[in-house]
């Protein structure tokens, strides 16, 4: 038995749920193909290849501290500053700076009951309480949120589109609820999935960056960029918000690999639209194929979709993996009937209806 002196907040804390990953199906149940549409991925594959950025590559040296040539190609197509921007190893850890410039035991958080657990996570680390506020029509609920907000807020996190029901908050919605938002508590926007959603309603994050400077956005190239492997992540914010952040960043928290495929990742243009049209669709194949069953599912801004089963979806996932289809069960979102599906490939989808179908039916 250890006896050290661990953090006292450890013995809370819910350690993220990952998505099962293929090699582990593959071995468990002996099978040659399995497809995973459970954590969102690019199904096409990564934006860049390895041999793209093999050559520019100090491997004895250690990374640029603060990934000038990325910010500066951001800067540019977010008509920003360099100086509004840091980088993190994935998005994910972004979040964990952020809950060690602004939480402790005597903070909180508010969010949403059924969104993206790091928020939660992150804060349960320093001790902070997360305020769960129910969604409402699958929805961020801003109102409620704000009348949650209390003396012990110090950040809201709202996940725009949220995971994982896909749902978006406008433009004017988060505009209207910074408006209202006291200037002492920070919204952290999630745009993890922002790329796939509805160009004319979605935030326009550098007019609301340059009006609020208790706004702090974030993005990924996790999903649309395919470079999940990398851990790629950026925060943007008033220059000030990002200064601190840089006061608890990790010297060299992300490489130079990484560094190096997320400023070629910014010049594929043609990837980029093949995947949103892949991604769209796949959203109206599997609408349709939802609406033939009978299903509810929510119309997504994302790529992917959360569907209800009326039946227990972890014994419905189980059953499927069985066959080489990894599916997210929303169990640990305290949606236990309702699954969510990764818009895939028109193979994937072709695999995930027949294999859906034959475990629906049983
Ligand atoms: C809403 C949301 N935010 C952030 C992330 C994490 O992204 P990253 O890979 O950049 O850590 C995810 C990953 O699934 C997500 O769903």
């Amino acid at each position: 038995m250890i006896n050290c002196k661990t953090n006292q907040f450890l013995e809370d804390l819910h350690h993220y749920v990952p998505g099962q990953s293929i090699a582990d199906i593959k071995q468990k149940y002996q099978l040659n193909q399995v497809v995973k549409l459970a954590s969102n991925e690019n199904p096409l594959g990564p934006s860049v290849v390895l041999d793209e950025i093999k050559e520019s590559i100090d491997a004895e040296r250690y990374p640029d501290t603060t990934g000038l040539a990325l910010r500066q190609a951001l800067a540019s197509q977010l008509t920003i500053s360099p100086d509004n921007i840091v980088c993190g190893n994935g998005s994910d850890e972004l979040m964990t700076m952020l809950s060690q410039v602004f939480l402790n035991s005597t903070k909180s958080i508010v969010t949403a009951d059924c969104t993206f657990s790091v928020y939660e996570f992150v804060a349960s680390t320093c001790g902070a309480k997360t305020i769960k506020v129910p969604l409402q029509d699958n929805t961020y609920d801003l109102g409620a949120i704000l009348d949650a907000v209390d003396d012990t807020t110090s950040l809201v996190f709202i996940a725009n589109p949220n995971n994982p029901t896909g749902t978006l908050c406008s433009h004017n919605e988060i505009e209207l609820f910074l408006e209202k938002l006291p200037s002492n508590v920070v919204l952290v926007l999630d745009e993890a999935y922002i790329e796939f959603a509805n160009e004319s309603v979605r935030p326009l994050a550098s007019q609301l960056l340059h009006k609020y400077p208790n706004l702090i956005v974030l993005r990924t190239f996790s999903k649309l960029y395919g470079l999940a492997a990398y851990r790629l992540g950026y925060a943007m914010a008033n220059a000030e918000l990002i200064q601190l952040i840089n006061k608890v960043k990790p010297p060299f928290n992300v490489n130079s690999m990484a560094y190096e495929a997320g400023v070629k990742a910014l010049e594929k243009s043609e990837f980029i639209k093949k995947s949103l049209h892949v991604n769209e669709k796949g959203k109206q194949r599997l609408y349709q194929f939802f609406n033939e069953l009978e299903l509810n599912y929510e119309a997504s801004e994302a790529n992917f979709i959360y569907v209800e089963l009326n039946r227990s979806a972890r014994d419905f996932c189980n059953e499927c993996l069985k066959h080489g289809l990894i599916l997210r069960p929303l169990t640990s979102f305290g949606r236990p009937n309702a699954i969510r599906v990764t818009i895939g490939t028109e193979s994937d989808l072709d695999f995930f209806e027949t294999v859906f179908k034959s475990v629906w039916k049983v």
